[in-house]
């Protein structure tokens, strides 16, 4: 293979370097494009741009192939506790047993947010949207913990800031559970593992004893595992874009959840329940909807169907499928939007349009059928997904900020009027 790209832009021809990664994916390096040739390259929505180099995660999206590290996503999902997960993420291999007792005992160690934090309710108005609440308490732990501030204080002080915002994040989101609904909050207990600390905070009452199902939490470790990374996606690069001009990881993280929030992100989650109930209370034709989706003067879309880069099936989708059927019939729920999830995708992958288009189920389709199992109000789903991507987000921010990249800073082509001279206001017609 030609170790060169040959480009010839307008009468000037230049060689651009190729970069081959170690899955054989072929990236033209453009970074001299510019400075050859005065061109640059133009991708709305990056669908064909590589954004940056990385070791974290490998997708192939013709194959439905997603691992970490080299790990399968199958594998870690059956095998792997959440943290061991985040720490082979953040750091590069699996933790040793020593590695993830001392891993796991420092995230036990700082759970507890400052009491201050929950004085940011008062200011809310009841019924604000959890994703918004979120977004402005992980922010403000910087606040809290004035040294992460500079994000290049040295290594001890950004693992520090790692810990406490890995350890904090299940307090925070069972602090806006419990908020929504006007309980006192559950305080974390150490002596549980992340996951059962964060069930037992978000659904103990202050007044009852509460069990932990372990049904629930197998089902919350592996969908956590499910949501850790995803590469390149629209929050992983908003993080690394924010994190590029050296905000702090706090900053650079509360902005990574506002780019999830939105529907055609992580929002979808919320939005695939509202719209199976939307379906059943309208009778739960299926195929009415999947004409709607196919108009194109309807601006409805089939939620939970589409990937930007899988383009055959979710292997994230699977799991989770079968894990919904496991979860629902071992808890006796019987739930009608699963049956009109069933239908719909049944419609859907047998209709040209969503063939043609190669539209499958996505990680969101069933994510959010579990959940209601569980139990969480459907304004917490998004906030579910946070809890899992976070560990993805501090890996990408900390490989971004590793190998020293450059603030992000894209160029554009400009289409406006060209230079004109500016009439006063009272001479202006
Ligand atoms: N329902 C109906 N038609 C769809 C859908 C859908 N869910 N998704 C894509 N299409 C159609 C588009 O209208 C377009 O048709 P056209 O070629 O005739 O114009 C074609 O399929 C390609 O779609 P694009 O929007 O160009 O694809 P893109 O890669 O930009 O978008 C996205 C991907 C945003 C995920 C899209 O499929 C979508 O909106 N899906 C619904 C929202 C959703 O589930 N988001 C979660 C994604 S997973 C995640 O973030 C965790």
């Amino acid at each position: 293979m030609s170790e060169t790209a040959k480009i010839s832009i307008q009468g000037v021809e230049t060689e651009l370097p190729l970069l081959v990664g170690t899955e054989n994916e072929v990236g033209i390096d453009i970074s001299g494009l510019r400075a050859a040739t005065g061109a640059v390259t133009l991708d709305f929505g990056y669908k064909n741009t590589g954004s940056t180099t990385s070791s974290i995660t490998y997708l192939d999206g013709e194959a439905g192939i997603l691992r970490h590290r080299g790990y399968s996503i199958e594998e870690l999902a059956d095998k792997a506790e959440f943290l061991e997960v985040a720490y082979l993420l953040i750091n590069g291999e699996l933790p040793t047993k020593e590695q993830y007792d001392a891993w796991d005992n420092e995230i036990r160690r700082h759970t507890l947010v400052n009491t201050d934090i929950q004085n940011m309710f008062d200011a809310w108005p009841t019924g604000s949207h959890p994703m918004g609440q979120l977004i402005a308490m992980i922010s403000s732990l910087s606040s809290f913990y004035p040294e992460s501030l500079n994000p290049n204080s040295g290594e001890e002080a950004r693992m520090r800031t790692i810990t406490r915002l890995l350890a904090k994040m299940p307090t925070l989101c069972a602090m806006i559970s419990k908020n929504r609904i006007g309980h006192p909050i559950i305080y974390p207990k150490n002596n549980l593992s992340y996951v059962e600390n964060y069930l037992n905070m978000t659904f103990k009452h202050v007044t009852e004893d509460y069990e932990l199902d372990p049904v629930f939490v197998r089902a919350m470790n592996k969908l956590l595992i499910l949501h850790a990374d995803h590469e390149q996606n629209c929050s992983a690069s908003t993080v690394r874009l924010v994190g590029s001009s050296h905000a702090n990881l706090y900053a650079s993280i509360s902005a990574g959840v506002a780019a999830l929030w939105g529907p055609l992100h992580g929002g979808a989650n919320q939005q695939v329940i509202e719209m199976l109930e939307a379906i059943a209370a309208d009778g739960g034709d299926a195929q009415k909807y999947i004409d709607k989706a196919k108009d194109k003067n309807d601006p409805f879309r089939l939620m939970g169907f589409g990937h930007r880069v899988y383009k055959n099936f979710d292997p994230r989708a699977i799991i989770i499928k079968k894990s919904a059927d496991e979860v629902l019939e071992k808890l006796g729920v019987s739930d009608p939007t699963l049956e009109i999830a069933k239908k719909l995708e049944q419609a859907a992958l047998s209709d040209p349009y969503f063939i043609e288009r190669k539209l499958f189920p996505n990680v969101d389709f069933y994510s959010g059928i579990i959940y209601r199992a569980m139990g969480f109000p459907v304004e917490m789903f998004t906030v579910l997904f946070a809890l899992g991507r976070l560990p993805g987000w501090i890996a990408q921010w900390r490989e971004m900020m590793d190998d020293k990249q450059p603030i992000g800073r894209p160029r554009q082509i400009y289409t406006g009027p060209v230079s004109r001279s500016f009439t006063p206001l009272n001479e202006r017609g």
